[in-house]
């Protein structure tokens, strides 16, 4: 499905989309639109509103994930990152595509107690465990009702220049939220509580965004042959292992993961900053920076790379309920839940990876960049649409890809 989607104009690509998703003309509309939101939208979510601020809605093609096909929204400015996970997962399909995993959703509420005698404090907080518990939850029907929400109290003491610290910690189910308000509303609600038990000071009352009950893993196979060969997997290999033990390279390597990952979160709106901590913090777990995929051979001598990271993402509540084109991006990925929303973003990392280390151990980035770099220049310089390709083939057979020689030619 989707062959040759980037050959195709605006309007064959939004009638493959519609029909793939069967998209109401309503929904069609939004994405015929300037972008979602009006003005009067924007100035209800922030403050100080002046306008809004649109980036360009690309599809990638080709991903089959858990066994079933997806078109994936994915929200960025840089060219070549959604051609880059298209190929990717074009090549990955021949094995079976992605299989992915996310099995909790839990998150992570913390309560920072001071001024209180800690020893004595930890074993009076877990005593009182269900009282906690059944306050945290009343401050949610809806997770109550599903059977979620507050599942657990733990208690961490932690040392700091001003002495030891008592933190409390509430491990909530958010299932299919993102899980940010309930769980601050969660830590705020019960802290007085806390405050009566331990006889200490709450000060911070907040969610971690480091989300390691909400991980996402997973893996795909990529065809030696269909790479090139033997020798590009272990340079792909290589590559990898450079950034493995190396921090300055694990960085580039993962913001080329967070490319594919950031961009897809963006497409449902998700709150990407949160995903971005969570994800630097999860490649430091050992105590150094390392690469937050992996890359191996099978026995055959296929690449075969592994994904694990936090995700913590939700398909009900949040802008992905607010904004038209992020509630229209979620229905093109016809996602059922959280947790499959988590395994289509990391899966997207993952492909995304690949390309880029499959680029770079071989003919380098700048060759499928610079061409389309080009095409960005070329319409800078004014450029007409079908002038475009025309002018940005040129400046790329001459070597000389600058906004100057674009003008020229556009003059020309
Ligand atoms: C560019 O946005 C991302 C890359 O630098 C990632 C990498 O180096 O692996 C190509």
């Amino acid at each position: 499905m989707a062959s040759k989607f980037f050959e195709k104009s605006r309007k064959e690509r939004i009638d493959e989309v519609s029909k793939f998703a069967n998209l109401t003309p309503e929904e069609r509309q939004i994405l015929e639109g300037a972008g979602g939101i009006g003005f009067d939208q924007a100035d209800k979510m922030v403050e100080n509103a002046i306008g809004t601020f649109s980036f360009p809605l690309g599809i990638a093609t080709n991903f089959v994930i858990n066994n079933k096909e997806y078109l994936v929204p994915m929200v960025i400015e840089e060219p070549s990152v959604i051609a880059a996970a298209s190929k990717a997962a074009k090549i990955a399909k021949i094995h079976g595509g992605f299989r992915m995993q996310n099995e909790e959703s839990y998150s992570i509420g913390q309560i920072q107690i001071i001024n209180v005698n800690i020893k004595e404090a930890i074993p009076k907080i877990l005593s009182h465990t269900k009282e906690i518990l059944d306050l945290a939850n009343t401050k949610s029907n809806t997770l109550s009702k599903m059977g979620k929400g507050a599942k657990q109290v733990s208690c961490k003491e932690i040392t700091t220049p001003s002495g030891p610290m008592l933190i409390v910690e509430l491990l909530i189910d958010v299932g299919d939220a993102m899980g940010a308000n309930v769980t601050n509303t969660m830590c705020e609600g019960v802290a007085p509580l806390v405050e009566q038990i331990t006889g200490g000071k709450a000060l911070l009352r907040i969610l971690s965004n480091y989300s390691t009950r909400r991980l996402v893993s997973g893996t795909a196979t990529f065809d030696k042959e269909e790479l090139g060969g033997e020798q590009t997997v272990d340079n792909i290999i290589l590559a990898y292992q450079f950034a493995d033990n190396d921090e300055y390279r694990a960085v580039t390597h993962n913001k080329g993961i967070m490319n594919g990952i950031i961009a897809a979160a963006n497409a449902t709106g998700q709150d990407t900053r949160a995903i971005e901590a969570a994800a630097h913090a999860y490649a430091a777990k050992s105590g150094k920076y390392r690469s937050l995929t992996q890359w191996n051979k099978d026995k055959d001598g296929n690449l075969v790379g592994k994904i694990e990271l936090p995700m913590s993402v939700g398909v009900v509540g949040g802008i992905i309920n607010v904004h038209p084109m992020a509630k229209v991006c979620a229905k093109i990925l016809q996602i059922k839940s959280a947790s499959e929303l988590a395994c289509v973003i990391a899966a997207v990392g993952l492909a995304q990876n690949f390309s880029a280390i499959r680029a770079l151990a071989s003919e380098g980035i700048q060759k499928g960049h610079m061409k389309l770099h080009a095409r960005n220049i070329a319409a800078a310089a004014g450029a007409t649409p079908d002038q475009i390709d025309a002018i940005a083939a040129k400046m790329v057979q001459e070597g000389k890809i600058s906004i100057n020689r674009a003008r020229e030619l556009v003059g020309s």
